[in-house]
């Protein structure tokens, strides 16, 4: 196997192919003065089964569209299979029609990809059920417990949080996997009142440390308002934990106001946030492993 590693996310595909015991091929990547895309395959690789490692953030639809071109490039000089370990894979949020006329852009975007590619292996989808429909061809890498783990030294027994029902089973994933309690946050308004009440469904957070876990940070709205709350209800500490901190604008003095201890990231994006707040954890281990099993057929 060879593994692609494109310029805009190295690290984790040269972490992969040392992982694998693969070779690693740097594809060439630029951007035309209008704006449009070019990559090149630096040598022939007839007969080899390729992956090709990248992400969709920043940049989303450029991101897809070189990555069909890589796709077509290594077609075309002789790779026998192309699989993409994509981290993140973006529009994963629209996931269905929420109003009449809109696309369901998840979809639009897999099968697209699933055109050129025979298998796509994704970190923590945000609509995992829309993969289990292309059962044998798109996989989803949860990585909670390793978030959940890497907040471990900085709270003491804590109870995971989900900050909604959506994102339990990420919160079960890695409590289970690490003995933890867990537990997800409903919102519920006052049909007399219409008072608004955001809380944990079952555990009480008082005196207790927590993690609360989400699959995206993007203005970080979700996760400061469920960090506020908690620390009112009488949480102890509570670190902000997720897969995908697209961090956007204010997100993270959002969640500074909010008074999170920490914000622990996976390094599924090619961006990262610089501030002593924000840690992130390394997936190219999991992700290696989940690759190796996955075209072991043992997945
Ligand atoms: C929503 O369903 C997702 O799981 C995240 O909770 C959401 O995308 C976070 O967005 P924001 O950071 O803008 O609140």
């Amino acid at each position: 196997m060879l593994v692609a590693v494109l310029e805009r996310y190295p690290e984790v595909g040269e972490r992969i192919a040392a992982n694998l015991g693969a070779r690693a091929l740097r594809v060439k990547c630029k951007t035309f003065p209008d704006g449009e895309l070019y990559v090149r395959v630096p040598e022939d690789v007839k007969g080899e089964e390729v992956l090709v490692v990248s992400t969709t953030f920043p940049n989303q639809s450029d991101s897809i569209i070189e990555l069909l071109l890589l796709a077509d490039a290594l077609r075309r000089t002789g790779a026998s299979e192309l699989i993409g370990a994509i981290p993140y894979l973006a529009y994963a949020r629209q996931d269905k029609v929420f109003l009449q006329g809109e696309p369901v852009s998840a979809e639009v975007v897999l099968d697209i990809l699933l055109e050129r590619f025979s298998k796509l292996i994704v970190v923590d989808y945000h609509s995992p059920g829309l993969l289990a429909k292309r059962e044998g061809r798109a996989f989803n890498v949860l990585i909670s417990d390793i978030l959940v783990r890497a907040s471990l030294k900085y709270l003491s027994d804590p109870i995971v949080i989900a900050p909604d029902k959506g994102a339990l089973e990420r919160a079960k994933f890695a409590a289970e996997r690490l003995g933890l309690q867990f537990d997800y946050m409903i919102k519920e308004r006052d049909r007399v009142t219409g008072e608004i009440r955001h809380y944990p469904k079952e555990l009480d957070v008082g005196g207790r440390d927590v993690v609360l876990i989400d699959d995206i940070i993007s203005t970080g709205g979700t996760i400061a308002d469920a960090a506020k709350i908690l620390l009112g209800q009488g949480a102890r500490k509570v670190v902000v934990a997720a897969s995908h901190g697209l961090m956007l604008g204010e997100a993270l003095n959002r969640i500074k106001g909010a008074g999170a201890h920490k914000v622990i990231l996976a390094n599924t994006l090619a961006a990262k946030v610089g501030d002593p707040l924000v840690e992130y954890v390394d997936i190219s281990e999991r992700l290696s492993s989940e690759i190796a099993n996955i075209v072991g057929g043992r997945r």
